[in-house]
C-alpha cells in the first residue's frame, strides 16, 4: 500500500492553514502520523549544529525542550549528512535519541526508523523523523514518496524560517554560515510569559535603551541580558558583567571606572575599569539594588553624560556603554525606602524586563526539565536520560520557589541519584530522586533515616542509603516485595536484584 494524491494534497492543504508556524508545524506532524501509520513522528529545525524539535507527536513532551547536538546523536548526524532519505536498519546499534521516550515503549532497541532531511537550496534546515515499533513498518513507502513529503514539509520550514526573519525587528541578514555557526544563547519555553518576554527581548535589543530586567532569584535574568546583548548591534562586541553585590565599597568605584597609578595605596599602575572594558558593547550590573547610594550617583552621572573618570584622574574618557541591569528586589520599594536614587530608577527602567516565575510557566517546567536531562547526558556519557511519568507529575506539581536554577540542580542531583541506583548508562528519573529537597512529598519519604556520614566513598554511603531505603519500604508493606517496589516507584524484578546485589537477600 502506498499513499494517494488525495493523502498528498490533504498534507499540502493541512501546511496551508492552520493559525501561526506551531499550529500548522504540528497539524503536518499529526497527519504525516496517521498518514504513514508510525508511532512517533517530529519536525525538527537545524542551526548551530543542533536539531531543535519543533513539533512532535507521540513523543515525551520534554522532547520539546531537548537540543540534540549532532556529536551527541549519530543517528542525527548520519541525517545531516545524508542529502536524501534514511532509512535505518531496524536493528542499528547507533542510540535513536527518542529512546524511552515515546511514552508506553520501554526501549527502542530493534524498530522501524526513518530521517529525511530537509533542505533549503543546498542548505540543511531541518529533519523529519518517523518511527515504528515493528521493524517493516514504513517497507511499504517507497523512497520517491517520501521524498515528496520532505518537499512539501522543507517548503513549510523554509517559508516559516523566512517570515520570522522579516518580522524580526533586527533581522541582520542570514549568514549563509548561520547554520553551522554555534549554538547561542537560548531561553527554552513556550508559555505565553515566556513568549512574550522574547518578543520583547527582540524589540529592546534593537533599541539602545537601558534595560532592568526584575525577576525572582533563579529565574533567569542574566539569560535575558545576553540574549539582549547578542540580539543587538552590539553583540559583536564585548558583554561585561559586574556583581554589584560583590562589590566591596572600597574597590567599587574602581571596579566600574577604573584607577590610576598612585591615586591609592595599593593602585601600583594604571587600570581601566568595566565601563572602559565594555566601551562599544554592554554592561551588565547584576543586582543592581545592591549598589550603595555614592556609586548611584556616580552611575547616575555616567549614563547622563556618557564620560567617566578614573579614580584619582581629573580628566574624563568618553565611552559608549549600554547599561542592562538586574536585580530580584522590587527596586520601587527601595525607591520609597530610600535606598535607591529614584532619577537613577527612572533611568534604567525605561524598558522594564520582567522575567516571569516558574510556577507562572505552566508545562514549560516538563520542557526545562527535558533541556537539562539532555545537558546531563552529554556532560556525563550517559545513553539516555529520562523522566518518568511520576517525575513528570512531581516536577509540575512542586512550586519551584528557586526558580529554573532550582530546576537545574535538582535534575543534575537525580540524575546522579538515579544513576547511582542502577548499572548501566540509561538512567530513568522517578518522583523519589527529588525527593533530598521536596518537603511535600510523603512522610515515608520525608521520615527516611538521615545516611550516616562516614569517611567512605560514595558508592558505599550510597548503598547505605539504598539498603535503608527498601529495608523500610519492606517494612511498611508488609514484607511485600511487589508493594514496596510500587512504593519505591522501581519495577519488582530491579528491586529483587538489587536486594540481592545489596545483601538484604540470598
Ligand atoms: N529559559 C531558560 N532556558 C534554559 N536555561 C535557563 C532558562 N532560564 C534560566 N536558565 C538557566 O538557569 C540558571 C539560572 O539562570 P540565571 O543565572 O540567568 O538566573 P538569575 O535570574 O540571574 O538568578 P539570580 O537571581 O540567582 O542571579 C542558568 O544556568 C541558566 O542558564
Ligand atoms: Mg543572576
Amino acid at each position: 500500500m502506498s499513499f494517494s494524491v488525495e493523502v498528498l494534497a490533504g498534507i499540502a492543504i493541512e501546511l496551508q492553514s492552520g493559525i501561526g508556524h506551531q499550529d500548522r508545524f504540528q497539524r503536518l506532524i499529526s497527519t504525516l502520523r496517521h498518514v504513514l501509520d508510525c508511532d512517533a513522528s517530529a519536525l525538527l529545525r537545524y542551526e548551530g549544529r543542533q536539531f531543535i524539535p519543533l513539533a512532535i507527536d507521540g513523543l515525551a513532551q520534554d522532547v520539546l525542550g531537548r537540543r540534540f547536538t549532532l556529536e551527541g546523536h549519530p543517528r542525527l548526524e548520519t541525517i545531516a549528512r545524508a542529502g536524501d532519505v534514511v532509512r535505518f536498519p531496524a536493528d542499528s546499534d547507533l542510540p535513536d535519541p527518542y529512546d524511552g521516550l515515546i511514552p508506553g515503549q520501554e526501549s527502542l532497541k530493534v524498530h522501524a526508523c526513518i530521517g529525511l532531511p530537509l533542505f533549503a537550496g543546498q542548505h540543511l534546515i531541518g529533519a523529519l523523523t518517523l518511527d515504528g515499533m515493528s521493524p517493516d513498518q514504513f517497507d511499504t513507502f517507497s523512497d520517491e514518496e517520501l521524498r515528496l513529503i520532505a518537499a512539501l514539509a522543507a517548503g513549510a520550514l523554509n517559508n516559516a524560517l523566512l517570515i520570522e526573519q522579516l518580522e524580526s525587528q533586527n533581522s541582520l541578514p542570514a549568514s549563509p554560515t548561520a547554520f553551522e555557526q554555534v549554538a547561542h544563547t537560548e531561553m527554552i519555553g513556550l508559555s505565553p510569559g515566556i513568549m512574550q518576554l522574547k518578543k520583547e527581548i527582540e524589540i529592546v535589543a534593537a533599541s539602545d535603551l537601558n534595560v532592568l530586567i526584575e525577576g525572582e532569584t533563579g529565574t533567569g535574568k542574566e539569560l535575558v541580558a545576553k540574549s539582549i546583548h547578542e540580539a543587538s548591534p552590539r553583540g559583536v562586541n564585548p558583554l561585561v558583567y559586574l556583581n554589584c553585590a560583590a562589590l566591596p565599597e572600597s574597590v567599587a568605584e574602581s571596579e566600574l571606572f577604573g584607577h590610576v597609578k598612585g591615586a591609592f595605596t595599593g593602585a601600583i599602575s594604571n587600570r581601566s575599569g568595566k565601563f572602559e572594558m565594555a566601551d562599544n558593547g554592554t554592561l551588565f550590573l547584576d543586582e543592581i539594588g545592591e549598589l550603595s547610594l555614592a556609586l548611584q550617583a556616580k552611575l547616575l552621572r555616567v549614563l547622563q553624560y556618557g564620560d567617566i573618570q578614573r579614580v584619582g584622574d581629573d580628566r574624563s574618557l568618553r565611552v559608549d556603554v549600554r547599561v542592562l541591569a538586574a536585580t530580584n528586589r522590587d527596586l520601587r520599594e527601595e525607591v520609597l525606602a530610600g535606598n535607591f536614587r529614584a532619577d537613577l530608577f527612572h533611568r534604567l527602567s525605561v524598558f522594564p524586563l520582567s522575567v516571569p516565575a516558574l510556577r507562572e510557566r505552566g508545562e514549560d517546567v516538563v520542557l526545562l526539565a527535558g533541556f537539562f536531562c539532555e545537558q546531563c547526558r552529554l556532560r556525563m556519557g550517559l545513553s539516555r536520560v529520562v523522566l518518568s511519568p511520576g517525575a513528570r507529575t512531581h516536577l509540575m506539581s512542586y512550586g519551584w520557589p528557586g526558580n529554573v536554577r532550582e530546576l537545574e540542580h535538582a535534575i543534575h542531583r537525580a540524575v546522579v541519584l538515579a544513576r547511582a541506583a542502577r548499572s548501566g548508562d540509561e538512567v530513568v528519573i522517578h518522583a523519589r530522586h527529588f525527593s533530598l529537597h521536596d518537603e511535600s512529598t510523603p512522610a515515608t519519604m520525608s521520615e527516611m533515616p538521615e545516611p550516616q556520614v562516614t569517611n567512605r566513598n560514595l558508592r558505599d554511603a550510597t548503598e547505605d542509603f539504598q539498603r535503608q531505603m527498601i529495608s523500610r519500604a519492606l517494612e511498611q508493606n508488609s514484607r511485600s516485595w511487589a508493594a514496596s517496589a510500587r512504593a519505591l516507584e522501581t519495577d519488582v524484578a530491579n528491586l529483587h536484584r538489587l536486594a540481592k546485589r545489596l545483601g538484604l537477600k540470598p
